[in-house]
């Protein structure tokens, strides 16, 4: 229940605390950071995607005036540091010695006095490179007689980097034989890149007095990169403190370990001064963890009725040269099994295979909890083609297919037990809206007049939360999280969390859960994060985790604190802990309410009158391992009009219910959802990192990668149902990546609305005017 106004937890919009340095200008970024004696490190990066490197001649950048050293793959080899194990369980290149495996892989660096006079020397660094045919295509990467590009892994014969399966081929093949109906799609899910406002840097300070490293670094997960680290540079890991200060923005991008960190780490540690890295916008569009690229052959089994009975998956993943992604161990393909979606799937087999090519390395869970996007726009769009093929109502078809909201916990038959859900609620909601019945009404009267309207929709299902740890674990590390709670005599807390915030209102929202817990005001609480020497240990935040996981490990904190609280109360109060009751912000005495002891008294007591063989103080730390993810869900709608004469189409209407169960700040749970409709429609319409056939990226600035700018951005109407997760403390889901996950499909399915009568069934994403006119005459060429 929501604590009164005067208190504001849980369900309050309280204003986040972070924005007033923010929109001061007051942030504090890896970048910002000036030390005393400090170089600059920039990295040379090839300028092929698969060559030999024959030599390195780095004599003219050393004898640059303001040069202090140039670094190559050797120089890291003799420190055993030329290859560094990645968060999948790969390798990966630090800098190249023997091949280059990508456009931009680094092949040297440059450390320099000034940033300038780095730049300037890379351009001095001589390479000779004997060009290697490059392989652009995944699935051409797992045919026979492919170049090898990971020539260097033992037992390594071909491209393929993995191979997973999930569900149960042999049921699956039986509800296929015994369907009315079968629908396909063959789909790619384009290459795309978080491109976060800041990019990736670190400031690296290694003392040669102690040995003791401090790295300032742009972290979505700054303890597993600590351990990493200290298993990576042979650092003790007590001497190693990651600092993750504020960021500009991660979305899965900072969840991996970069080259440019271990090269600033080792150059500091040789050199002995502290050594700043930090990426252009191309490097980071080039270099750093892409999200997506995935090929994928789906098919849907329904009877006649739209009853379904199987889906069957095939999947190629483009990884790249390294295996670099963070990426549960058991799951190779993440959490693309998730791929039933919200509806009662009898049988269900997924076969993924990921394909090394030469490309960068990526596969980051982009608002996203590993690969659950690609899974839910492959289920709704392969609704969308079903009910087109049965001339069902697309609403209908997902209405008849739905896990009903009393069969949870619901069991799936690729693994997952769904926590709760009413999808039909949401669908109900949206529908209401946007006026569904209305709009084909419509639709048909506008179609008569030779104009093109469309619906789309899609009832997504996510699943976040990693993990309990049973079975989530990144490298080894188990995927729990916690929260220390410590509240001063004053009565002032001070919070402090294994994940980190990269813009979500941390620092607001978990305050808020303590305020419900404990009554405490969120103004007096700080939320500390990021830091790995002042905060407890943790996974991190990306994947949606940060909430289900750190945020029940704080209620958990604080209500095991409130516990104590009862004691010294009754201590304070003379009476026993059982008479007491607690109230929004105070113990009082059961049938005397007005005497009690407000959390205030009580703080204060702890330190100065707590009861004699009680500890002093009130303080504590949990760590939280999940019973189950949790599932949020929700119901996109969209409304597009096609020109049909060019193509182009205009979101007209964009309707998001979204259920996230409880809600910690509704205006950061808007925040989230608005930022995450717009990813979604970027996606949809305009994005993609492309590569030609020597695999030149041609997406590597701003110019070439396309960010919606408010022109472009369709306005949102959104909607709420609550669905309280039944294992989560406050009853609180994910919502970070729900819209990121779930919209692209409905933009999609809008515009298919508005042509499939001319006889299209797919248009690849992006979805620009060009794809949209040529499948029209495709369609008009076919008919
Ligand atoms: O892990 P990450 O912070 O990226 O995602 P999240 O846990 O879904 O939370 C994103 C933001 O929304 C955080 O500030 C959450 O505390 C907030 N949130 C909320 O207020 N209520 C929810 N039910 C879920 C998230």
């Amino acid at each position: 229940m929501a604590t009164t106004d005067g208190v504001r937890g849980i369900g309050h919009s309280v204003k986040r605390t972070e924005d007033a340095r923010f929109i001061r200008g007051k942030g504090n970024y890896v970048d910002d950071l000036q030390l005393p004696g400090m170089l600059h490190l920039a990295l040379l990066r090839s300028p092929l995607a698969h060559a030999r490197i024959n030599g390195i001649d780095t004599s003219k950048a050393e004898a640059l005036e303001g040069v202090v050293a140039v670094v190559t793959g050797e120089a890291l080899a003799a420190h055993n540091l030329a290859w560094m194990p990645t968060l999948s369980g790969d390798t990966q290149a630090v800098l190249a010695t023997d091949k280059v495996r990508f456009q931009g892989q680094e092949v040297a660096a440059v450390v320099a006095e000034d940033p300038y006079i780095a730049q300037d020397a890379l351009e001095l660094i001589e390479v000779d490179y004997e060009p290697l045919p490059a392989v652009v295509d995944p699935r051409g990467a797992l045919e026979e007689g492919a170049p090898l590009i990971r020539d260097e892994k033992e037992g390594q014969a071909d491209n393929r980097c993995y191979q997973w399966e999930a569900g149960d081929a042999e049921a699956t093949r039986a509800a296929f034989e015994s369907a009315d109906v079968v629908v396909s799609l063959s789909t790619h899910y384009p290459r795309s890149h978080p491109a976060p406002l800041e990019t990736c840097g670190c400031v690296a300070d290694v003392s040669a007095a102690t040995g003791r490293a401090v790295i300032h670094m742009t972290s979505q997960a700054p303890h597993a990169h600590r351990t990493l680290f200290a298993i990576v540079a042979g650092l003790p890991e007590q001497n190693i403190e990651i600092i993750s200060p504020d960021i500009g923005g991660g979305f899965g991008n900072k969840v991996p370990i970069y080259p440019g960190y271990v090269c600033a780490t080792a150059a500091s540690l040789l050199i002995g001064r502290p050594v700043k890295w930090v990426e252009t916008r191309t490097e980071n569009l080039i270099s750093t963890g892409f999200a997506r690229d995935y090929h994928m052959d789906g098919e849907l089994a329904l009877k006649r009725d739209g009853t379904m009975l199987g889906m069957r998956v095939n999947l190629t993943s483009d990884n790249g040269a390294f295996f670099a992604d963070a990426q549960p161990t058991q799951f190779k393909a993440g959490l693309f099994h998730i791929c039933t979606g919200s509806y009662d799937m009898p049988a269900a087999h997924v076969v993924a295979e990921g394909a090394y090519t030469n490309k960068a390395p990526g596969g980051v869970a982009y608002r996203c909890s590993f690969r659950v996007t690609e899974a839910s726009y492959l289920i709704e769009r392969l609704v969308q083609n079903a009910a087109l093929e049965l001339a069902m109502d697309p609403a209908e078809l997902r209405r008849k297919n739905f896990i009903p909201k009393d069969a949870f916990p619901y069991h799936s038959v690729t693994g997952f037990v769904y926590d709760s859900g009413d999808y039909q609620a949401a669908l109900d909601l949206a529908m209401e809206k946007v006026g569904y019945q209305d709009f084909r009404r419509e639709q048909a009267e506008a179609r008569a007049q030779g104009r093109l309207l469309g619906i789309g929709i899609a009832s997504f299902t996510e699943v976040v939360g990693a993990g309990p740890s049973r079975q989530y674990d990144i490298a080894g590390l188990k995927m729990f999280d916690s929260a220390e709670l410590r509240v001063h005599p004053t009565g002032k807390a001070i919070l402090k969390l294994g994940v980190k915030s990269q813009g979500q209102g941390h620092e607001t929202t978990f305050a808020q859960i303590v305020t419900e817990e404990l009554g405490i005001p969120p103004e007096d609480i700080a939320v500390r994060e990021g830091d790995t020497d002042n905060t407890p240990y943790g996974l991190g935040t990306y994947a949606s985790r940060s909430t289900p996981v750190a945020g029940a490990a704080t209620a958990v904190i604080a209500r095991k604190l409130r516990e104590k609280a009862r004691h010294i109360a009754a201590h304070v109060l003379e009476t026993s802990p059982d008479d007491l009751e607690w109230q929004t912000d105070r113990f009082v005495v059961k049938g005397a309410p007005d005497r009690g002891a407000t959390i205030q008294d009580i703080a204060f007591a702890a330190y100065t009158n707590h009861p004699e063989g009680m500890e002093a103080g009130l303080e504590g730390v949990h760590y939280y391992d999940p019973p189950n993810m949790t599932y949020p869900f929700g119901t996109y709608i969209v409304v597009v009009e096609v020109d049909e004469g060019t193509g182009e189409w205009k979101v007209l209407r964009m309707v998001a219910v979204d259920d996230c169960g409880v809600r910690i700040n509704p205006m950061i749970v808007e925040g989230q959802i608005h930022g995450g409709l717009t990813e979604g429609f970027a996606i949809a319409a305009m994005q993609q990192i492309v590569f030609d056939e020597d695999g030149n990226c041609t997406g590597s600035n701003f110019m070439d990668y396309l960010v919606p700018t408010a022109w472009e951005t369709p306005r949102f109407e959104l909607g709420e149902t609550v669905t309280p997760s039944p294992h989560h403390p406050i009853g609180a889901k994910g919502v970070g990546e729900s819209a990121t996950v779930g919209s692209p499909a409905a933009y999609v399915n809008a515009v298919i609305d508005a042509v499939a009568h001319l006889g299209v069934r797919n248009i690849d994403m992006p979805v620009t005017s060009a794809r949209v006119w040529e499948a029209i005459q495709a369609a008009r060429g076919a008919a």
